[in-house]
């Protein structure tokens, strides 16, 4: 039976709770306990309302919430005892379907993780789209989970039941996500382009990364936009607006990923707008400035190791001799972006005017775990943090594993362990300091070879520049220090270094104020990661709107997950932002 939100906000508390009793499985307790939070302006506040009667409820209150659901697969299945709702969410992702062999996997995974955690594993089976997760999926997420520890599970258990009642509440109120399912269908399609056989890598200029230029840009030409490929690989979409002198304000992030890398890092960012665009064409109405959606070509620097190109090409910072840089089969990039027909002259004319850009703000999952932990589906940024990243040879002597004595050696790989483990003290004194050997590989190994050579990356990241260089200063100098002991040379490649970018106030405002509109609470929280907006603050005021990730906030990994519906608010949220927009 569909209702109504302003129903739910007037009738009687009682007839409240009996609205939702099928919300959350057996536990009235949840609305009667939101109620007195009523009115609710908009469903994402009445949904953050039940999730706080949960967070705010005693342990035994949650684990009893948690028992209060039906196994998978399980006994109440299997003697016809779910709920309506838990009948139509299981068979929706055929898990009333197994075959044997998936139907035992079940059974032997439900009673190991009732033994480890005493209660059932929780999983929203309706998935990120809603459309239902395969058994596939769920049996591997089941496994995977069962190694967790309890408290964790508690936390994630809760999390998928709050994930369960969103869809049921979506069903009960009938609602129609208008961006959410486009952006991840879109997303969806984009990642069969891949460089590699099994996951998604798409490196700059390969032909994956060519056919998602080329799809990207037929998607914003459809959506109402006049569409340019840069002499970079740009996919730049305009969506003009009728006022004479109008200025452009810019969104949009890359569409180029790590290797085997998530399905929406970067893309997230691109597709929204986009989707938002559309919406915008089709009931004709336009702007008071210029919108320009940019899916950058190249962030993440795998293939030629310097990042930002795409982004750094647009402000004008775009380093030419990088066209002489060699990938790992020896090509250069001027080659390949000649491949790819792009003119390497007419790189200088992408650079942008700052006089006409009003501002750049970027839309990116999290990739971490604040948002999940804290409920919430959209957070604003206040700092990118700044990066140094290097690359390090290291040369030993390649000697006898059998004959040459442990004193004697020049063992370049046991150099780059002690490295390491300087990386991760040094780097773990300091909250929002961080340091990663993300690389590090013995070439042409053998077993029975001393290692003479050992290549390794190094990736410092902080808040605040200062504590970031003197950490790269005590790790460089720590280097030093361990290969003039070991006898071994070393070789420092410095491949990044990106300046710590402040979000500027006046934008974070703006859309700070358009996430309470939507009915949530502002929250502010600093990026690890970095981002397009980082090169762009060089060209103009910046600011960012993290998107909840799933899978504890995992990223840079085919476990990178989001829903339809944080996609959804996220672009509500963009659009009431950018029709509200004022300039500084
Ligand atoms: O590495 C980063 O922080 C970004 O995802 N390129
Ligand atoms: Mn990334
Ligand atoms: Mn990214």
């Amino acid at each position: 039976m569909a209702t109504s939100l302003s129903y739910l906000n007037t009738c009687p508390p009682a007839d409240f709770v009996q609205a939702l009793h099928g919300i959350y499985e057996h536990s009235p307790w949840i609305p009667e306990r939101a109620a007195s939070a009523r009115p609710f302006a908009t469903l994402a506040a009445l949904k953050q309302a039940l999730q706080a009667a949960v967070t705010n409820a005693s342990a035994d209150e949650q684990l009893g919430l948690i028992r209060a659901h039906p196994e998978l697969a399980g006994k109440a299945a299997i003697a016809g005892r779910l709920t309506a709702e838990s009948t139509s969410e299981q068979a929706k992702s055929g898990l009333n379907q197994c075959s044997p062999e998936e139907f035992a996997t079940l059974q032997q995974l439900n009673a190991d993780y009732n033994a480890k955690f005493g209660f059932p594993f929780i999983l929203a089976v309706k998935g990120p789209t809603g459309q239902g997760l395969t058994r596939q999926a769920i049996i591997a997420t089941f496994a995977r989970r069962l190694k967790n520890a309890r408290g964790a599970e508690v936390a994630e258990c809760l999390r998928q039941i709050h994930r369960i009642a969103e869809m049921r509440l979506n069903d009960l109120l009938g609602v129609q996500l208008a961006y959410g399912p486009a952006i991840m269908q879109w997303a969806e399609e984009l990642a069969q382009w891949s460089d590699d056989a099994d996951g998604l890598t798409c490196a700059y200029m390969t032909d994956a990364h060519r056919k998602t230029a080329a799809r990207l840009a037929e998607w914003m030409r459809e959506a109402g936009m006049q569409v340019t490929i840069d002499a970079v690989g740009n996919v730049v979409g305009r969506y003009p607006s009728d006022v004479p002198g109008a200025k452009t304000l810019i969104t949009g992030s890359h569409y180029d990923t790590v290797r085997n890398g998530g399905k929406y890092d970067g893309r997230q960012g691109i597709l929204l707008p986009l989707a938002i665009v559309r919406d915008l064409h089709a009931r004709g109405e336009k702007l008071p400035f210029h919108l320009e959606v940019i899916g950058f070509a190249e962030e993440e620097g795998v293939r030629y190791r310097s990042t930002f190109l795409g982004s750094n090409a647009v402000t004008g910072r775009f380093d030419v001799s990088l066209l002489d840089a060699v990938d790992a089969d020896g090509v250069t990039m001027r080659a390949a972006l000649q491949a790819a027909g792009h003119d390497t002259n007419a790189i200088a004319g992408i650079a942008r005017n700052a006089d006409d850009v009003l501002a750049y703000v970027e839309v990116h999952i999290e990739q971490g775990p604040v948002l999940l932990e804290r409920g919430l589906p959209l957070g604003v940024v206040t700092a990118i943090a700044g990066s140094s990243r290097y690359l390090v040879e290291l040369t030993g002597v390649a000697s006898h594993a059998g004959t040459t004595p442990m004193a004697m050696r020049k063992d370049a790989a046991a150099a780059a362990a002690e490295i390491v483990l300087l990386v991760e003290q040094r780097c773990g004194r300091q909250p929002a300091l961080v340091g990663t050997v993300g690389q590090l590989a013995v070439p042409n190994g053998s077993v029975n070879v001393v290692p003479g050579a050992c290549r390794l990356s190094l990736d410092i990241r902080a808040a605040e520049d200062a504590v970031r260089l003197a950490a790269v200063k005590d790790v460089l100098d720590g280097i030093a220090a361990i290969c003039t002991r070991r006898g071994i040379e070393y070789a420092l490649e410095p491949i990044v270094q990106a300046p710590a970018a402040p979000c500027a106030p006046w934008l974070m405002d703006q859309l700070g104020a358009a996430v309470e509109r939507s009915g949530l609470p502002r929250f502010d929280l600093l990026s690890g990661a970095g981002h397009d907006a980082m090169a762009m603050a060089a060209l103009t005021d910046v600011a960012m709107l993290f998107t909840r990730c799933g899978n504890g906030g995992i990223s840079h990994n085919p476990l990178e997950t989001m829903t339809a519906d944080d996609a959804d608010i996220a672009a509500t949220v963009l659009l009431d932002f950018l029709r509200r927009f004022t300039r500084r």
